[in-house]
């Protein structure tokens, strides 16, 4: 029966069948993470309201409109992390990360919450895997970083990926562009929209991402950010880029790529999938040289990434098959469960994948389930005490001796 409450507006749940997707996703991200040496962290799911507002910028959207906020009993503002770059610096810092061996690689995944309107690949509550490299400012990090997601979602399978690539120069670099685009918006403020019009000031680069035609119209003459690029800045990004070529990792150098944080310096990119339609990002990250002392630490340069977990199974576009089962245990007779506990637990230590009936079933009624869970073989145990190894797919039956089984099906497999 179906109950009046429902899962709230731009939520979901994950249900067995996609459950198995995510794993997948989430054990490929994890070895190669891990083989990369970027060691797991996890921080809360919620902050001081501050760590996000410093972190991700008054300006953004995130911030401005998107951030679940509340007050705790103390009358503490808090905020369900709506990313989790801001976080793990935080983390950074408070546990004096700063003072080990630089730098520090960190890989995470979990929930994250915005405040956004819902559509397909856009959720009020999303799950993101990422990593971030804090500690150094060499262009090999950026390159590793994005190396890393490249493989992740070569590695998965998901089609029709380009990467966008594009560098916002250092903060201070940043300043005089800055002062370039304004004029620029100034001078044709009549054609902009109201949203890009009332931020020229604050937050100009965004009006490169806006889509009414106004804009797009004015942004196509603007000056870009990596025309205006000089000295370290220049020299740095041409090394991302050299690297990425020596690596074989295809991009396309996008002057007019923008992000909605606040914190990026220097490398920013982007992985689209044309599939995906509006949300067309499954993940994206770069460069945060000033982050880590906005938040009060000492100055320190990192990058990273984060991609989003939906929008990874969306653009697979696959719901993963039933993964079946090496074998099913089935009684002829009630009293052979306890023998049958003792053997499924055996197979299950030997690796295999094994069920038994759980729920109280006749001999008929465990075939039909046997066959539901896609298991390949049935083990009969009977009433006197011997065994049938049943092949689910061939139909052929024969005796087996339980003392011999694991080897039977493992055999040669190994
Ligand atoms: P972001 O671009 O805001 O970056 O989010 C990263 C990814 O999360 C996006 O590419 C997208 O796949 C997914 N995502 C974002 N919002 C939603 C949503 N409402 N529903 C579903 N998926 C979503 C960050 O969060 C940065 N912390 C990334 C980073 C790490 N930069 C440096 N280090």
């Amino acid at each position: 029966m179906a109950s009046k409450f429902q899962a709230p507006r731009g939520t979901f749940d994950v249900l067995p069948e996609q459950g198995r997707s995510r794993a997948r996703v989430q054990h490929a991200a994890g070895r190669i993470f891990a083989r990369a040496g970027y060691e797991p962290i996890a921080t809360p799911a919620f902050e001081d309201t501050d760590l996000f507002v410093r972190g991700v910028g008054r300006s953004t959207d995130i911030v401005r409109k998107e951030m679940f906020t509340f007050e705790d009993k103390g009358g503490r503002s808090l905020t369900l992390r709506p990313e989790g770059t801001a976080p793990i610096c935080r983390s950074y810092l408070e546990h004096g990360m700063h003072k080990l061996a630089q730098p520090v690689k960190l890989s995470y995944v979990g929930p994250f919450f915005r405040h956004e309107r819902p559509q397909a690949g856009r959720y009020r509550q999303f799950h993101q895997l990422g990593m971030e490299c804090i500690g150094t400012e060499s262009p090999l990090a950026d390159a590793e970083a994005i190396m890393l997601l490249h493989d992740l979602l070569a590695e998965l399978g998901v089609p029709g990926v380009e990467l966008r690539l594009g560098s916002l120069g250092s903060f201070a670099a940043r300043q005089s562009y800055l002062e370039e685009l304004k004029a620029h918006l100034h001078a044709h403020e009549g054609d902009l929209s109201r949203d890009v019009r009332e931020r020229i000031d604050v937050n100009p680069l965004r009006a490169f991402d806006a889509d009414d035609e106004g804009t797009r119209g004015v942004m196509a003459e603007a000056p870009t950010i990596v025309a205006a690029l000089e000295g370290e800045d220049a020299e740095h990004f041409a090394e991302v880029r050299s690297l990425l070529d020596a690596a074989g990792v295809s991009y396309e150098v996008d002057p007019t790529l923008v992000r909605g944080l606040d914190y990026y310096t220097r490398t920013i990119f982007s992985f689209v999938c044309d599939s995906l339609g509006a949300q067309s990002e499954v993940g994206g990250g770069g460069r945060y040289d000033g982050l880590i002392e906005q938040l009060g630490g000492p100055a320190t340069p990192a990058v990273g990434w984060a991609a989003g977990i939906e929008r990874i199974l969306l653009a697979l576009g696959e719901e993963e098959a039933v993964a079946g089962r090496d074998a099913f245990v089935a009684v002829a007779d009630p009293g052979q469960r306890q023998r049958a506990m003792v053997l499924v637990t055996e197979l299950r230590n030997a690796g295999l994948s094994a069920e038994v009936d759980l729920g109280g079933r006749g001999l008929k009624g465990q075939f039909k389930h046997a066959d539901r869970i896609g298991a390949r073989r049935v083990v009969i145990l009977e009433a006197d005490g011997t065994a049938q190894l049943r092949d689910m797919e061939s139909g052929e039956q024969r005796p087996v001796e339980t003392a011999n089984l694991i080897e039977e099906m493992t055999g040669g497999e190994k």
